[in-house]
C-alpha cells in the first residue's frame, strides 16, 4: 500500500510517500519562516502560505518518491487536531486528489501520527508486537500521555490543563528575547549550564473538574510557571548572557521535570513508551525520558529527529496501519480542529 499523505495542521506545509505504513520514499517538510517577527504562529498567515505551497510540495513529494501518480493507492490527510483554517487547506486539496484521481480518502488523527512517528524508523520494532505501550505526545500545541493497551486503541489518561510544553518554552524564550521557535534555543542555552531543581514552581493542576475527568496526578499546568519567570526578570532581570542561559536551563528543567514524573507515575505496566511532537527533539527530556526507562526495564521508541516536529510522513505512515476514517465516509467530513482522541476510529 503506497499512500500519499499531506500535512497542514499548523506552520508546517508537508507532503510525504510512504508504502506500507513505515517505509517513507519521500517526505517534503517547509517550516513557514513567516511567524518568527510575531513569536507564534499566525493563523490567517499560516493558512494563506498552506494555499501557495501545498501544489507544489504535493508534486515534489510524488516525483521525489519515483512511483509516480499512478503508484498512489490513497490520499492521507490531517483533519484535526490543529489550526481550523490551516487543516482546511490540506483537507481540501486531499478531497480533490483523491476524487480526480478515483482513490480511496482517509481522514487522519495528527497526535496519534505523532505517535506512529516513532515506527518511520527502520530500526524501531513491529508497530504490532509493543504493547501494552504508554504514548506521549509533546509539541507546541499539545502535550498528552496516551495509554495504548493493544495497537489501534489509544485511552487519553494525561494532559496539559492550560499550555503545552513547546508553547511553554516558545514563550519562555520571547520573554528572555531569544526568538521564535523557543525550544531549540532553550536546549542548546541549557546545555551550556547546570540545572538548579526546584527554581520554578510545578503547576497546581486543582482536581477532577480541572482535568476533564481525568487524574490530576497524570495531568500538567505550564501557565503558573510562565508567570514565575515574568516575575523573575521583572525583579531580577538576568545580568548578562550567562544569566539568562542559567534562567532558561531552570525553566527548561521545570517543564521537562513535570513531564517526565507524569510518565513515571503512568508507566505501569508499559512494556514501551514512544515519544512524539516537537519538543521530543529536547536533549534533556530524552535523556531524562531514558534514564526512566532504563530504570523501569521499559523500552523507549524516539522518533529520528526529522519526524519529530510535524511532517506528512507520519500521516502517511499511519494510514498505511489502517487506523483513520476512510472514504466513502471521509468525503463528508468537515475538519475537526479538536478532534478529541481517535480511539473511536475503527
Ligand atoms: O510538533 P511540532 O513541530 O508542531 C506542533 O504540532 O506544535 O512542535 C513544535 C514545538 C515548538 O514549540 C518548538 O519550540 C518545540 O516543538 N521544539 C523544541 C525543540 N525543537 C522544537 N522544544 C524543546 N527542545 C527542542 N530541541
Ligand atoms: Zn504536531
Amino acid at each position: 500500500m503506497t499512500i500519499l499523505g499531506i500535512e497542514t495542521s499548523c506552520d508546517e506545509t508537508s507532503a510525504a510517500v510512504v508504502r506500507d505504513g513505515r517505509e517513507v520514499l519521500s517526505c517534503v517538510v517547509h517550516t513557514q519562516p513567516q511567524h518568527q517577527p510575531f513569536g507564534g504562529v499566525v493563523p490567517e498567515i499560516a493558512s494563506r502560505c498552506h494555499i501557495r505551497l501545498l501544489p507544489g510540495i504535493v508534486k515534489q513529494a510524488v516525483a521525489e518518491s519515483g512511483v509516480g501518480w499512478h503508484g498512489i493507492d490513497e490520499i492521507a490527510a490531517t483533519r484535526g487536531p490543529g489550526l481550523a483554517s490551516s487543516l482546511l487547506v490540506g483537507w481540501s486539496l486531499a478531497k480533490g486528489l483523491a476524487m480526480r484521481l478515483g482513490k480511496p480518502l482517509r481522514a487522519v488523527h495528527h497526535m496519534e501520527a505523532h505517535l506512529h512517528s516513532v515506527f518511520l524508523d527502520p530500526a524501531a520494532p513491529d508497530p504490532h508486537s509493543v504493547y501494552p505501550m504508554l504514548g506521549l505526545a509533546v509539541s507546541g500545541g499539545h502535550t498528552s500521555l496516551y495509554r495504548m493497551p493493544a495497537f489501534g486503541r489509544l485511552e487519553l489518561i494525561g494532559r496539559t490543563v492550560d499550555d503545552a510544553a513547546g508553547e511553554a518554552l516558545d514563550k519562555a524564550a520571547k520573554l528572555l528575547g531569544l526568538g521564535y521557535p523557543g525550544g531549540p534555543v532553550i536546549d542548546k542555552l541549557a546545555r551550556t549550564c547546570t540545572p538548579h531543581q526546584g527554581i520554578f514552581p510545578e503547576g497546581r493542576i486543582g482536581d477532577h473538574a480541572a482535568t476533564g475527568g481525568l487524574n490530576p496526578d497524570l495531568c500538567l499546568s505550564f501557565s503558573g510557571l510562565k508567570t514565575a519567570l515574568l516575575r523573575r526578570v521583572e525583579t531580577a532581570p538576568p545580568a548578562d548572557e550567562a544569566a539568562v542561559a542559567q534562567l532558561a536551563c531552570d525553566y527548561q528543567e521545570a517543564v521537562v521535570g513535570a513531564i517526565v514524573r507524569r510518565v513515571e507515575k503512568a508507566l505501569n505496566g508499559a512494556r514501551y513508551l514512544a515519544v512524539g511532537g516537537g519538543v521530543s527533539l529536547n536533549s534533556r527530556l530524552r535523556t531524562l525520558l531514558a534514564d526512566v526507562c532504563r530504570k523501569r526495564g521499559v523500552g523507549l521508541l524516539l522518533a529520528l529527529p526529522r519526524h519529530c516536529g510535524d511532517n506528512a510522513a507520519m500521516i502517511a505512515g499511519l494510514a498505511g496501519t489502517g487506523r483513520g476514517i476512510l472514504s466513502p465516509a471521509a468525503f463528508d467530513l468537515d475538519i475537526d480542529p479538536s478532534w478529541p482522541s481517535a480511539d473511536s476510529v475503527a
